[in-house]
């Protein structure tokens, strides 16, 4: 596969995708927007991720710059967030079905694990785009549930910042700034955390 230029550098020890190898999270996007169409792609990406007994638990608040919805997922972040997350085009929310869907009231132990590849799907479908996704745990999630009325039986999990690449670091403060700017990307090493035979401290 042809390689592309990435904006940071993602040291692989063996060779992989290129969208996995040019993605990072930014915390701050260019002013250039992003459309329903681009959202409903991003949505349809997620939407063709595998889960368990296909019960497909994830439920999505989907709200662009300039509307009402986007306003009020942004009060639903934590300050810390909200700090950096307005420059975000496309903010959204991530809740999950905690129980399975055969009305037995079980609960569905994997449905944050489903969560997680549905938003792998969009990450990857993002990045062919050139958008950039910022996920967020650090959401209010018991005032994001009451704000959109979601029924008991559901859990938001996170909040998701979208916005295309190359925006400007220097309108975050200082300390967002240099994180914005680190040149490499890091991650644990393989014989970290994959154990060909017992686990392994
Ligand atoms: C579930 C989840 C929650 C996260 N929560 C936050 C958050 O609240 N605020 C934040 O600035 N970054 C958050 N991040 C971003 C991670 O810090 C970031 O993905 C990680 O440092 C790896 O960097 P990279 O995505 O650029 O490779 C979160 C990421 C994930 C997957």
């Amino acid at each position: 596969m042809e390689e592309v230029e990435t904006q940071k550098k993602t040291p692989t020890d063996h060779p992989i995708l290129n969208v996995l190898k040019t993605r990072w999270s930014p915390r701050v996007f260019s002013p250039q927007p992003i459309t329903e169409q681009q959202v409903k792609k991003l949505l349809e990406a997620g939407r063709w991720a595998p889960s368990s007994y296909n019960m497909q638990p994830w439920r999505v608040i989907w709200g662009i710059k300039g509307s009402e919805t986007y306003d009020r997922i942004f009060d639903c972040l934590n300050e810390f967030n909200q700090g950096w997350a307005h420059s975000a085009q496309v903010l959204w929310l991530n809740a999950y079905k905690t129980d399975t869907n055969d009305d037995s009231g079980d609960e569905n132990k994997h449905a944050l694990h489903d969560l997680g590849l549905f938003m792998g799907n969009v990450l990857t479908q993002a990045e062919d785009i050139g958008i950039a996704v910022h996920q967020m745990a650090g959401i209010g999630a018991t005032k994001a549930k009451k704000e959109f009325k979601f029924p008991e039986n559901y859990v938001v999990a996170t909040g998701v910042a979208f916005g295309h690449y190359g925006g400007n670091p220097e309108k975050l403060d200082d300390e967002l700034q240099e994180q914005e700017l680190k040149t490499e990307r890091k991650r644990l090493k393989q014989q970290e955390f994959a154990f060909n035979g017992n686990f392994d401290n």
